[in-house]
This record gives structure tokens, sequence and C-alpha cells, in this order.
């Protein structure tokens, strides 16, 4: 079965087991609102691409960690919609969760995502259970303070924040838990695969500057321009809508260097590629200019 088939399997029976009858019947709206239909889903991918690469020899384990990164996402978005932080009407091209369910209950589905992130994974019927609690704790690690999600998006809340510190946790974590847990959850060593991470989860944030900046509504499904009307740290304005395209480019180049020797490389190397496309395109209608270009 292809990756995208087994994380969507996934999620869909977490959600199932969270509708169960007797829970109030809107907060299992919202949760699978904010979960369906998904975004690229980059980090399961790229978790799978990764376990894949390294022999994929506990698939239950594979496909539930990344399962369980996706639903941390999720409920991140939930989170950073709401009027309190970024006041989003719009998510993947439809009304954010707390513009479709209201306020009280995107908070109550995010909280909700978060525990059945980890009753997702803690719940899988892994062949090697005994790599299940290290990739408990890159999960736990990935969202909590001091250098996870939850750690990132506070940085929002500081009158001083160092760009790549807070782009960093806010996105990179769960990029890093992406490629290490994948090579974890496969029985191999993750530091091999943490720079692969690094790499690709500080190039989709600045990615996500340069969107926020040339993109619109029609293209990126939420709001563009987010960041200029929050005055938030963006690569976009420190260096130059130039310069966060040389860092992009910089930063994939890097990722695609980094991957280990393995079997499944030139596949990863593929991806890595494919998904640069699709964020800052050098061909097509969205094509982004490149000054200086690693692909000229
Ligand atoms: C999107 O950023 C938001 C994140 C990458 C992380 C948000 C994290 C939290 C709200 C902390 C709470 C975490 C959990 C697990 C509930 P953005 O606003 O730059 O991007 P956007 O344009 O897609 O909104
Ligand atoms: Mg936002």
């Amino acid at each position: 079965m292809a990756m995208l088939q087994r994380i969507e399997r996934v999620l869909e029976a977490s959600l199932v087991g969270a509708e169960a009858k007797g829970s109030p019947p809107k907060l299992g709206q919202a949760m699978r609102h904010a979960v369906f239909p998904g975004g690229a889903r980059i980090r399961p991918q790229l978790c799978m691409a990764v376990a894949l690469a390294c022999g994929d020899d506990d698939p239950s384990l594979s496909e539930s960690y990344g399962a369980a990164l996706e639903l941390m996402h999720c409920a991140s978005l939930v989170h950073d919609d709401l009027p309190c932080f970024d006041d989003a009407d719009l998510r993947r091209g439809q009304p954010s969760v707390h513009k479709a369910y209201g306020e009280r209950l995107a908070v109550l589905a995010g909280d909700a995502l978060i525990v059945l992130a980890f009753r997702t994974l803690v719940g899988c019927k892994p062949k090697h259970l005994e790599r299940l609690p290290e990739l408990t704790a890159m999960l736990d690690q990935s969202v909590g303070p001091p250098f996870g999600i939850v750690a990132g998006q506070a940085w929002e809340c500081e009158s001083h924040a160092v760009l790549a510190e807070y782009q960093r946790a806010k996105t990179g974590s769960l990029f890093t838990a992406a490629t290490a847990g994948g090579a974890a959850a496969a029985g191999m060593d993750p530091f091999a695969w943490k720079t692969l991470g690094d790499c690709l989860g500080e190039a989709y944030q600045v990615a996500d500057d340069i969107r926020d900046v040339v993109g619109d509504v029609s293209l990126l499904g939420k709001p563009a321009g987010q960041d200029q009307t929050h005055d938030r740290p963006s690569a976009a304005t420190l260096l130059g809508l130039d310069g966060a395209v040389a860092l992009f480019d910089r930063l994939m180049q890097q990722a695609i260097e980094s991957i280990p020797a393995c079997h499944g490389a030139a596949k990863l190397r593929g991806l890595v590629m494919q998904e640069s496309q699709r964020l800052v395109p050098t061909e097509g209608p969205h094509k982004v200019e490149r000054r200086s270009s690693l692909y000229s």
C-alpha cells in the first residue's frame, strides 16, 4: 500500500475511535474537520519515506508514529488559527475550526487531538515493542518545551526572539522528529537522519515565509500576508525575498546531501526535489524568480 494511503487509514481509524458512541458529537466533528481533508501530509510522508529507506521492518510502528506526528500538526494548526493567535478564518481552503465550530470547541478539539496523537502511537501493535519508548520520547520532545512546537509558538509571546531558534522549534522540531523517528521505527540510528529533518524543517518554514509574501489565498488555501499583519519574525523580512529564496535553495541542497547511503536514498532524494518544486517552484505558473539559482 502507498505511504499516503497507509497514513490516511491510521488517521481514519484513530478518528473513528474518538467519535465513539457516548462522546459529545460536535467534538468529534470538530476533530475530523481539523484532520480531513488533509494538506500535503508532508511530516508523516517524510517519516514513512525514511522508514522505507531504512527497510521499514515494523510497518505498524512507522505508520502509527507518522500519523501521530500529523495529529500533533493538525492540533497545532487549530490552536494557531484561534483569535488569540493568528485569528485566521481559512485553513486548507475551508473555514478554520473555530470559524466552523466556535472557539470553545476549537480549543477542545486541539486538546483532544494531542491526546489522540499519543494514543495512536502507544496503542499500536508493534513487532518491536522495545522501540516504542524512544519514539514516545521523540514525539513528546517535538511538541513540548523546551524546543518543541509549543515552545516555538511561545516565542511569539516574547518581546525578542532569535529567528533561527523560533523557526527550529515552531516548525523544525516536527520535521526532525519525522526523519529521526522514521529511522528509529525501522530500527536504525536516528542521529544519522537528524540533519535531513533539521534542513527540511528550516527550509519548510522559509518557504512558508516566502509563500506568505508571493502567494495568494487561492494558492495557499489560507490567508496571505500574515507575517506582516502579526509583525512576526520572517526570513523574507529579515533577508529580503531574494535572500530568503537563496536560503531555501541552499537548505534543500543540504537536505539532499545529508541523506545517508541506503537502498532507498535515490527515491528519497527524488521526493525532496519534488517537494522543493511544490513549495518554491523554479518553473510553471507559480514560478518564483531566482537571482542566483542552484538550478541554473
Ligand atoms: C503555523 O504557523 C503554526 C505552527 C507551525 C505551530 C503552532 C503551535 C502551536 C499553536 C502550539 C500548540 C501546539 C499544539 C500541539 C496544540 P504559521 O502561523 O506561521 O503558519 P500558517 O500560515 O500555516 O498559519
Ligand atoms: Mg498561522
